[in-house]
This record gives structure tokens, sequence and C-alpha cells, in this order.
């Protein structure tokens, strides 16, 4: 046996192996050295296929950017991210100040994380005023890779959508971005983001599911050509994956609101294609922009709970009563989530990273 294994181990080649072989003419000993030039090809198949597969996972890890974030790094504590829209002005207004208190925020609130938010999500209008036109735009630095820089959120990824600011430039342009910076995600005009068995998001596209903006002279012409239906379905089909993956939460963000107390209203257009959606497949929580504040609406007959955080450089002082509207804030912030399987806390935050607000959720699972 050991003599067995030293012959495996020593160094002769394959092509000394085989005259050996061809030499002896005992059977048991042909049998021996056969076995032993199989198990050496064998042994360095295996470490081939291995070294082989390893390459593949590291390049396709480098090439898709994984939209599925891992359970443990969800679960083992808290999962933290920022929501916050209607941003990019290339530092001016408040975005600026914005930046630095959700870093600040992250920074003293992300306690089981070190200090650092999971991820930051967008609800659109990420470039004012008319969206990106060119690949390379300067505002991807000015706007974004330049603005949000503090320690905290230094290398946070960004899960992205489209608002109809954006619609007046290239779409293509940001979602082409995806591939070029390393925390830019938006791998198309409707995603989905699992973290299996917490939380399933859908990222979806509102501008093109509301028929005013075909008509809009500002607006990209590529706009009517958009599928509304393709897009519907895809949003109830990602909802079927979160419970055959018993997500305890389902999230569902896009641009615009589907109800507002603010200047642009409750949207008819969402409300008649979207609403009945996030209510049939019981979504807990809808997150918007569009409107320049923060806002939490809901009744007693509704599931989902609606959040409009719009309030990333611009204000806007203009709440109109709503009976939905349960509060607001006039000032620029953004909201910040702290999630678990037992329990969401949505706080608003402001401009000098003072929270100003929490909505806590229990599950009801
Ligand atoms: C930001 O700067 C770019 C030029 O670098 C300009 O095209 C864009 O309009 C600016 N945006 C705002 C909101 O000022
Ligand atoms: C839109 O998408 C639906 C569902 O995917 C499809 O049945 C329909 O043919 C599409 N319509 C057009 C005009 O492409
Ligand atoms: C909730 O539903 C009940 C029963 O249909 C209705 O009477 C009530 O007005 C509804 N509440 C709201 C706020 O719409
Ligand atoms: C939400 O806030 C409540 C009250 O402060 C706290 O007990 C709970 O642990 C929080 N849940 C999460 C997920 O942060």
């Amino acid at each position: 046996m050991t003599n067995f294994i030293g012959r495996l181990l020593t160094q002769t080649s394959i092509y000394d192996e085989y005259s050996a072989f061809k030499r002896t003419r005992d059977i048991s000993k042909k049998i021996s050295i056969a076995t032993i030039s199989v198990m050496r090809l064998l042994c360095i198949g295996v470490t081939a296929f291995v070294l082989f597969m390893m390459l593949i996972i590291l390049i396709s890890q480098r090439l898709l950017k994984k939209p599925v974030i891992r359970e443990k790094e969800a679960i083992e504590g808290d999962l933290y991210f920022i929501v916050v829209g209607d941003w990019g002005r290339n530092g001016t207004f408040d975005q600026d100040k914005v930046a630095h208190a959700m870093g600040e925020y992250c920074k003293s609130n992300a306690v089981n994380n070190n200090g650092k938010c999971h991820f930051v999500i967008s609800t659109g209008d990420n470039f004012y005023d008319d969206g990106i036109h060119t690949e390379d735009a300067e505002q991807f630095k000015t706007s974004f890779e330049n603005i949000y820089t503090h320690p905290s959120l230094n290398n946070t990824p960004w899960y992205v959508v489209l608002g109809n600011h954006d619609w007046r430039g290239i779409p293509k342009h940001q979602i082409n971005y995806n591939k070029k910076s390393k925390r830019w995600n938006m791998p198309d005009h409707f995603y989905s983001m699992l973290i299996p068995k917490v939380v399933q998001f859908v990222f979806i596209d509102t501008a093109p599911l509301d028929d005013r903006y075909q008509t809009n002279p500002k607006m990209n012409k590529d706009i009517s050509s958009q599928n509304q239906t393709k897009q519907l379905e895809y949003i109830k089909e990602q909802l079927r994956v979160a419970d055959n993956e018993k997500v305890v939460w389902k999230i569902v963000v896009g641009h615009h609101p589907v109800y507002s107390a603010a200047g642009h209203a409750d949207n008819p257009y969402l409300i008649e294609s979207l609403e009945p959606i996030l209510e049939e497949y019981g979504v807990d929580m809808y997150f918007a922009g569009h409107d320049h504040n923060l806002q939490y609406l809901t009744n007693e007959n509704k599931t989902t709970r609606h959040f409009v955080s719009g309030a990333g450089s611009e204000v806007r002082i203009d709440i109109v009563p709503h009976e939905m509207l349960k509060h607001d804030v006039m000032e620029s912030g953004f909201m910040f989530v702290s999630l678990r399987r037992d329990s969401v806390n949505v706080t608003f935050v402001d401009k000098e990273a003072k929270a100003r607000y929490t909505v806590p959720i229990k599950s009801l699972i």
C-alpha cells in the first residue's frame, strides 16, 4: 500500500509509466501501473477542472454584477438600506448635504454592520434636468460618483430606477452604466433583487405606464414603444417568485407614486394598472419619489404602505390634504430602512441626519 502511494506521488512521467507497462510481462504489475496512471490522470483532470471552474466563477462575478445578496449577509444582523429620490443636480440645492447625512446616518445607525448601509435605493430622477445624453456623460461623476463619497457609503451598491427626467434623455445610457460602475445597479428598465427567505425587491419603470408622457414633447420618443403589458406581467411573475421563495417582505420601487398628497397628486394610471397588483400579491411597501418631500400614506383597507421619498436635493412645499396621508416632512432628506424577518422600521431623516419620524411595521407572517 505505502509502495503504491509512494509510486503515485513519485515524479515519473506518464511516458515512463507507459514504457514500464509495455516492458513488464507480470500481469499484476501491469494492472498496478495502469491503476496508478489512471489515478494520476484523474488527479490532474480534477485539479484542472476545479481551477477552470474557479476561473469561470471569478470571471462571471466580475461580468454579471450579482443582483442577489446572500442570505448570510442579510440575516446576521438587520438589513439596512437608504431610499432617496430626485437627486442628481451636480451637488447643488441640498444634494451635497443629503449625501453627507446619508453617510452619517448609516455610520451611527447601521449598528450590526459596522456602520455601513447594505445598499441605497434610488427612486429615480437621477439626473436633472434632462437625464443622460451621452454614454460617458460628465454627470455620472458630477451628480453621482463625486457626491456620494462618505466612507459609510463609499462602496455601497445602488439599486436604481428611472424617473420622468431620466426619460428626457437616453435611458439606455443609464442602463449601460450598470456595467461600468462598481456601485450602479440597473440591468434593465425593470428587474428584481431577492434576498432569500427575507425580502424580494421589484424595481420598475413607471413613466411608460403613465400614458400622459406619450404625448409629452420633452420625452424620449422610445417611451411609447415600451410594452406596458410586458412590464405588468413581469411584476406579477416576480411577486410569484417571492411567494415561491417564501420571503417575508415584498417591496416594489418605482419613480411615480400611486398616491401622493403633494403637487403631482395621485396617479390615475398607476391606480388602475399597478395598485391592483400590489394589493393582490400582498406587497408590503411601495417606495416612490417624484414629489420632492417625504410622505407616508395608507388606510385601513390597504395592504400596501405607500412611501414617497423624493427629497434628495430640491424641496417643494406643496402638501395638500389627503385622506391617506399619515405623515409628511417637507424638507430635503431620505428614508433609512432597517429590516429583519419580524419587523421593519422606515425612518424619515433630514439633511442634518436627524430622524424625524419612524413607521414601525410588524410582519404578519
Ligand atoms: C450638471 O452639469 C452638467 C454638465 O457637466 C450639465 O449638463 C447639467 O445640466 C447640470 N445639471 C444641473 C441640474 O445643473
Ligand atoms: C406586449 O407584451 C405582451 C406580453 O408579453 C405580448 O403578448 C404582446 O404581444 C406585446 N405587444 C407588443 C405590441 O409587442
Ligand atoms: C374601508 O372599507 C369599508 C368597507 O368597504 C368602508 O366602509 C370604508 O369607508 C373604507 N375605508 C376607507 C378609508 O376607504
Ligand atoms: C424597530 O424599532 C423598534 C422600536 O425601537 C425596535 O424594537 C425594533 O427592534 C426595530 N426593528 C428593526 C428591524 O430595526
